[in-house]
């Protein structure tokens, strides 16, 4: 075996999954081979007929990895929104709405990638350090930038991250600076055709590393005439779509003066509404958008601590799991100011235990929330890893054959992080409710994606 690359080899430990959402399993001591291409070909556990056969082939043929006492496997996490090019302004930058923060900050930070260098330097430190703190899947928005989006695309493919890119449509001259828009419909539409099929040129096989992703930035930045070309160009080429829908007063206000609808309706009549649409946020959705979207196999990013900068309200999460709708996690880098995606699960628990008791202490508490609304650490950690896997519709998520071995090997016990495992008193449930509360990046010691190491530290 190469390494702690178990292509085409067996890793044995204990892993944790949640391959249903609110449903835990717990693989102890679980032998996991994996095949050639990253495939997980096999999950066997003690007591099953194979397990002692295929962990002697293993080791036999030296192709066996034993995790240490006090080391577990969990799923990769998966990003649902992440703006790649704003990783330079993380963490400030946030003491505006919505509308001021994007023409005051973040449209001339995206003015600047027009310098590939620059881009460049910024993609790299970013994926490197997305890999140390566990998101083997991102869902990227570049930025208008034709060459620095590829450029992206580029560093992840060779860095090893599974990404879907998109290059940023945005061609209404009401809404978008000069120095950072398509130049009109047409050339967005060309740049956007063109941009797919350069990221479709970089890896090939039935499941592409990576991939792009189509990619308006919202309705407000768009023209009608790019909308409609965007919907035609996924309907021909097949590729996803990413947008934000339904995100503060004030975009849910600016799209029906000017589009005379909801978000939802609005994408869905220019045919932007499709299987695997991720829409981020949709604080403002109604019963009829939540249906829409269940219906057309769309689902949501859903981006708990960007939502307390710009929302003005809290995604009702519960309800849209309720209809049925595809949810996932998003860090929305920089309207949120951690990389780190379990970061959003914990800010998911936080915010939907203020929905569901309220905020205000002068009402009755029968009158202060919406009880029920709640969400558990294995439902929050379901969202950070299958959730956001099914509403990409990507084999990834969960440890279990049939799927990508995308993984995180998580260690206890460092001082820099509160995460411990203490032998004989935690239980299985009690490490995995741990490692989604306290576990830092820096005690994940190992990154898979696709069955190869794309991140180490320390001993294995
Ligand atoms: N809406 C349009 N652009 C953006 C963006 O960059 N971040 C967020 N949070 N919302 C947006
Ligand atoms: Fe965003």
């Amino acid at each position: 075996m190469d390494g702690d690359d178990p292509r085409g080899g067996a890793i044995l430990g204990t892993a944790f999954h949640t391959p249903e959402q609110g449903h835990l399993e717990v693989l102890k001591d679980a032998l996991i081979l994996v095949d050639g291409e990253g495939w997980i070909e096999r999950v066997s556990v003690p007591g099953q007929p194979d397990y002692e056969r295929r962990l002697r082939a293993a080791r036999q043929q030296g192709r066996l990895s034993t995790l240490p006492t006090g080391h577990c496997l969990i799923p990769g996490l998966v990003d649902l929104h992440i703006h790649a090019s704003q990783w330079p302004q993380l963490g400030g930058a946030l003491d505006d709405p919505l509308e001021v923060w994007l023409q005051k900050y973040t449209f001339p930070l995206e003015a600047e990638y027009a310098n590939v260098d620059f881009a460049r330097r910024v993609y790299q430190d970013l994926v490197d350090t997305l890999l140390h703190h566990g998101t083997t899947t991102a869902l990227y928005f570049a930025t208008v930038h034709r060459e620095a989006s590829l450029a992206l695309a580029e560093i992840c493919a060779v860095r090893g991250q599974r990404a879907l890119v998109g290059k940023v449509a945005m061609d209404d001259p009401r809404a978008n600076p000069d120095n950072c828009r398509d130049a009109d419909a047409t050339r967005a539409l060309a740049d956007s055709r063109a941009f797919i099929e350069d990221v479709r040129a970089l890896c090939d096989g039935d499941t592409p590393l990576v991939q792009p992703v189509i990619t308006p930035r919202f309705i407000p930045s768009c023209t009608p005439a790019l909308l409609s070309g965007l919907g035609r160009l996924a309907e021909e080429t097949g590729c996803r779509i990413q947008t934000h829908c339904s995100e503060s007063d004030w975009e849910v206000g600016y799209v029906r003066a000017e589009h005379g609808g909801t978000d939802c309706q609005v994408l869905h009549r220019h045919g932007l509404l499709r299987e695997h649409t991720v829409l981020a946020h949709c604080n403002f959705v109604s019963d009829d958008d939540l249906r829409l979207i269940t219906a057309q196999g769309a689902g949501v990013a859903h981006c708990p601590l960007s939502n307390l900068y710009f929302a003005n309200a809290v995604f009702p999460l519960r309800h849209a799991l309720e209809h049925g709708a595809r949810v996932g996690l998003g860090t929305d880098i920089s309207g949120g100011y951690s990389p780190f995606l379990l970061d959003s699960a914990r800010q998911g628990i936080a915010v939907s235990r203020l929905r569901s008791s309220g905020v205000d202490p002068t009402l009755a508490p029968e009158q202060r929330g919406l009880p029920g609304d709640a969400l558990s650490a294995r439902e929050a950690f379901w969202l950070a890893t299958a959730g956001g896997a099914d509403t990409l519709g990507l084999p990834v998520g969960r440890l279990a054959e049939g799927y990508k071995f995308d993984a995180l090997q998580i260690a206890a016990g460092s001082s820099g992080s509160g995460l411990r495992y203490w032998p004989g008193r935690t239980s299985d449930e009690q490490w995995f409710e741990k490692i989604v509360l306290n576990a830092t990046p820096g005690d994940i010691r190992r990154t898979w994606v696709n069955g190869r190491v794309v991140a180490a530290k320390g001993e294995s």
